[in-house]
């Protein structure tokens, strides 16, 4: 059937979706869901904040039968506050429609997902059936308020295990999300996973399996970084983009780098980064 000439066009690739979901999370998404699909975990998936799709066409690749994916978003729906609406007006409502959403989606998928076109707060009235969802992915609206719903929408949603990844977490812009979260953490059991620089993962469960299963792949090997850190007495991976190493160093400079001790080598090359970022 021909597309109307109004109708929006679907992207060509999943790559030229908008968004704001790139390759490091990506990774990390289907390596998780691949995961809990091999370990017979079964469960729906749940998108808050889907804009053009992006993030949404990758979860829907992971349905495995009986399982749905629901998607919660304002799209061309007014906000429900002043606050969330001047969020929208400032980056989303230009480019975001319903159809668009749908159009992409329907470029990689034969079916739409379920989706509920509304404020995120209206799953608070148990539309989502408690304990359904093995993973939840929150990227709604940004504020504070919003987030900490959200997230205790995710809580009730989820299986024992399943998880729970929040955008922004740690941008300068997005303090509300950084509150709500670690609010969680520290006063909500929420346990975290995964920390990347746009994304924290948790989950409410035993997060050691998930670990094991994270640490069990060679993501140095495919470009990334891994490290661990501990946070509160509970351990925790970071992954990031590997930068390309840089220019060989002159010979005084890789000296001193060599003799002093690591905690003071690491000092040294925070200073020298610090000091590259500012001169640009
Ligand atoms: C950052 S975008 C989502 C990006 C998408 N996950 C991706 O990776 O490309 C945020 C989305 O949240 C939606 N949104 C903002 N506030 C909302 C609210 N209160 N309820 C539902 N959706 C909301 C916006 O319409 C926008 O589509």
């Amino acid at each position: 059937m021909d597309r109307p000439s109004d109708a929006p066009r679907p992207a060509a690739r999943r790559e030229d979706i908008p968004g704001w979901f790139f390759r490091l999370d990506q990774e990390a998404f289907r390596h998780l869901l691949t995961t809990q699909s091999t370990a017979g975990t079964t469960g729906d998936v749940l998108e808050l904040g889907s804009y053009l799709g992006r993030s949404a066409v990758l979860l829907g690749d992971h349905l495995r039968p009986g399982e749905r994916l629901t998607v919660c978003d304002l799209f061309d729906s007014a906000a429900g506050d002043d606050d969330n609406a001047a969020e929208m007006t400032m980056s989303y409502r230009a480019s975001l429609t319903r159809s668009g959403f749908e159009a992409n989606y329907l470029a990689f998928h034969p079916e739409l997902p379920t989706i509920v076109q509304a404020p995120t707060s209206v799953l608070a009235d148990g539309r989502i059936p408690a304990g359904s969802c093995r993973f939840v992915h929150i990227d709604a609206s940004h504020l504070y308020e919003h987030v900490a719903g959200d997230i205790e929408v995710a809580r009730r949603a989820l299986t024992e295990d399943g998880l729970v990844v929040l955008d922004d977490y740690r941008s300068e812009h997005t303090p509300g999300v950084s509150a709500a979260v670690w609010q969680a953490v520290f006063t909500g059991g929420l346990r975290p996973v995964l920390l990347t620089p746009m994304k924290f993962y948790g989950t409410w469960g035993d997060p050691e399996p998930v670990r094991r299963e994270l640490l069990a792949r060679d993501w140095r090997a495919e470009g990334f970084t891994v490290d661990e850190d501990t946070i509160a007495g509970r351990r925790v991976l970071r992954l990031n983009n590997a930068v390309p190493s840089a220019a060989p160093r002159s010979g005084p400079r890789q000296l001193l780098l060599d003799l002093l001790p690591p905690v003071a080598t690491r000092a040294v090359r925070r200073a020298l980064g610090t000091l590259r970022a500012v001169r640009g």
